[in-house]
């Protein structure tokens, strides 16, 4: 076996850099071959077209595409490949079409969306093309690869080449370029080490249209996940220089730049721009506009599912306004309203005028809607995943009793609110967040309407298990009383599919009707108990999210804990002030409340009412409350943030941590009450309200 890297210099730097070159270096031995797979020999003799790069004797690299009808790429060594084809009118290969240069060829099927990538050198020419000789082959997954129909047209029938050497972009090619949704880039290593690892090098890069700026004779370009073996960007390393080529698949036109690159590893830019990794600049140096030089067209299918989870400059740019206003109610337009169970309803919500802020799965939103004609604020949490169209909540309808009145909120929203209407809401925020990039496997625990962050953290995880090709995995058990208040079902079910056995999903149901059937419409009849877990869970190291009302979560908390899971791998939201009692590993880590007091005058300055407070009346909201003052609240739990008011004077105990940010001159009214005072029997407080 060869003690040879597949990867150069330039290639294992960016490698090492990203924490990937010990795995790639195994990786890479595996599938990168000095010769031709049979399934790749087939595949080449299929194509009508390939794309090659290569660099000129002045150092340019360049981008390339070469065609003909299929069969003229041909194979019949594994060593060696022949192409029937020449360099098309204008294109700098034609200079370079002789024995010892070295190529990057990328053959790819648009249709299938299939590729493979090899790097050859030219071992001679003939009267029908070249012959090469194989270096490095290996495949090469779709990813942001659109789907495109060919067409092949009668080249007599094409209007004559029209070639324009330019050093500056036009408004034409401007606007191909902005409207572009995939593109070809050369870049190369100088062969000066003898290894097969050297030489050009060629690749794609999709994104949606938007994808590439314009500045001037500047394009930025964002670097989204890839196969990690960095060809481009490790050639870049060695040789700061790129070839673009821009087809215009429509027209039948070529773009061929050539130019410097500078790649920027912590661009602030690339932190709105969804999917980027990082940025590269392209400055142009001189390049060609190729015009009626290709016989072929494509017609767009579709978007790679890869690409729709990408964005674009104007998205990136919208995305930053929209963080700087993230504490304003922004409007949205109800799109969607769906019954997902007997007492569950969603609604699909469409940023107005502004656009829509991304968002950790559990984190909530807050909404405002008069109710009865009166504000009211309640948060919901996201049901969707960041990545969706739409914002989703999911909302549970409270129904009153002889004894309680029905929710004011969840059932004037299922009442009133229809496709079409406009509410307010704030941009989503909560610290029940979810890194679906974390390798240690997630079990995820809900009861009732807490399987909402649950939807959105399954959700996201299977996005970016795809995206990234590597995905988290999930238990899901969520609890119901029965069939008739088991929502999502159906899309869990499809999560789960989707997912290649990565995300698995187990229902119980405390009183299944005698119409549901076990396997069929649920795993386990009856509460959550430690066996159901032991069962369903393999021994692993896990960590667990728990959602639903505050009994359910303490049940679960203490059997987590009884069955040895640290404090610190549980995570907990409850949909209201219930919180969980936590019996800590860390003491330090233990959230210390300073001393109530027992008695205090407190003052809310604006509305000019001093009121005497004692243990007994609660939070400084609820007395607020009781005094005929309507303070803003949410989730009256300190964790959304929309009760929080100035404090101008004394200071105030939380007697258990708030989830919201909330300064030291600030004070959420929902779980503060007044800070006792050493010294003092009576402490005073006043509040801007
Ligand atoms: C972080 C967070 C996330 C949330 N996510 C979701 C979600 O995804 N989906 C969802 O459906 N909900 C969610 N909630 C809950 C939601 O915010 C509301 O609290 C819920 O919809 C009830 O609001 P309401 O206005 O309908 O009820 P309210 O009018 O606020 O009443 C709440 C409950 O108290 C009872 N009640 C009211 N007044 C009295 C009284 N005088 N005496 C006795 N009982 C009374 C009502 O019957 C009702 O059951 C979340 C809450 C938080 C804090
Ligand atoms: S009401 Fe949400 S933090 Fe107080």
């Amino acid at each position: 076996m060869s003690t040879e890297s597949p990867f150069h210099r330039g290639e294992q730097i960016l490698q090492q850099r990203l924490g990937v070159r010990d795995k790639m270096e195994r990786f890479g031995r595996q599938v990168i071959r000095d010769q031709l797979p049979a399934q790749h020999r087939d595949f080449y003799a299929e194509l009508p077209f390939i794309f090659a790069g290569h660099a000129d004797n002045e150092g340019w690299p360049w981008a390339s595409i070469l065609f003909n009808a299929p069969g003229f790429i041909a194979s019949n060594d594994a060593r060696k490949l022949q192409i029937k084809a020449a360099p098309v009118a204008g294109d700098p290969l034609a200079a370079a079409w002789q024995a010892g240069t070295h190529l990057g060829l990328l053959g790819i099927e648009l249709t299938t969306r299939r590729r493979n990538r090899l790097a050859a050198h030219i071992t001679g020419v003939t009267n029908e093309g070249i012959e090469l000789g194989v270096d490095q082959a290996f495949g090469n997954c779709p990813q942001y690869i659109q789907h495109r129909e060919l067409l092949a047209l009668e080249p007599q029938a094409l209007p004559a080449p029209d070639i324009e050497g330019i050093n500056s972009l036009s408004a034409e090619a401007r606007a191909l370029i902005e409207n572009s949704d995939t593109f070809f880039v050369a870049s190369y290593k100088e062969a000066d080490s003898g290894q097969s690892s050297d030489g050009a090098d060629v690749s794609h890069r999709g994104g949606k249209p938007g994808f590439i700026r314009v500045d001037g004779n500047t394009l930025i370009i964002p670097d989204y996940l890839g196969n990690n073996h960095f060809n481009t960007l490790g050639n870049f390393h060695e040789t700061p220089k790129a070839g673009l080529l821009f087809v215009d698949f429509e027209g039948g036109h070529l773009l061929t730049l050539t130019g410097r690159v500078e790649l920027l590893w912590d661009s602030d830019e690339a932190q709105h721009f969804a999917g980027a990794e990082r940025l590269w600049k392209f400055h142009l140096d001189h390049g060609f506009y190729q015009k009626n030089v290709l016989p072929l067209r494509w017609h767009l299918h579709d978007y790679s599912p890869n690409t729709l989870l990408t964005g674009t400059w104007p998205e990136a740019k919208a995305l930053e306004q929209a963080e700087q206003q993230r504490e304003q109610w922004r409007l949205y337009k109800v799109q969607r309203v769906v019954d997902e169970s007997c007492d569950i309803r969603s609604f699909y919500l469409q940023a107005q005028g502004h656009q829509q802020l991304t968002f950790e799965p559990g984190q909530f939103l807050t909404l405002r809607a008069m109710v009865e004609g009166k504000p009211l604020i309640r948060t919901y949490t996201l049901s969707s995943a960041p990545g969706d169209e739409c914002y989703r909540i999911s909302v549970k309808r409270e129904v009153g009793s002889s004894d309680r009145p029905e929710g004011l909120m969840s059932n004037y929203l299922h009442r009133h609110l229809a496709v079409g209407d406009v509410l307010e809401a704030k941009s989503p925020r909560g610290g029940f967040s979810f890194d679906a990039s974390e390798s240690r496997p997630a079990v995820l625990l809900s009861a009732g309407i807490g399987i909402t962050p649950m939807l959105s953290m399954a959700r996201h995880t299977l996005n970016e298990g795809i995206r990234t090709r590597s995905m988290r995995q999930l238990t899901l058990i969520n609890t119901a009383r029965d069939q008739s208040q088991r929502g999502f079902f159906a899309e869990f079910d499809d999560i789960t599919e989707q997912s290649n056995g990565q995300i698995r999903n187990y229902w119980a149901l405390t009183q299944p009707g005698k119409a549901s059937r076990p396997g069929r419409d649920y795993h386990h009849r009856g509460r959550v108990t430690e066996e159901l877990l032991q069962a369903v869970l393999p021994l692993d190291d896990y960590d667990f999210y728990l959602c639903g009302p505050g009994a359910f979560m303490q049940t679960l908390y203490d059997q987590l804990r009884a069955l040895g899971v640290q404090d610190g791998r549980i995570f907990a939201e409850a949909f209201g002030p219930a919180a969980l009692v936590r019996a800590s590993d860390q003491p330090s880590t233990v959230f210390v409340p300073q001393a109530a007091a027992g008695e205090a005058v407190v003052e809310f300055v604006d509305a000019k009412v001093e009121q005497a407070w004692s243990t007994g009346d609660g939070s400084l909201l609820d007395f607020a409350e009781a005094h005929g003052l309507n303070p803003e609240f949410g989730c009256r739990s300190g964790q959304c943030g929309a009760c929080k008011v100035p404090l101008l004077a004394g200071s105030v105990s939380y007697q258990s941590e708030p989830s919201a940010a909330v300064a030291d001159n600030e004070v959420l009214l929902c779980c503060a009450v007044p800070a006792a005072v050493a010294g003092e029997g009576v402490v005073k407080l006043a509040l801007q309200f």
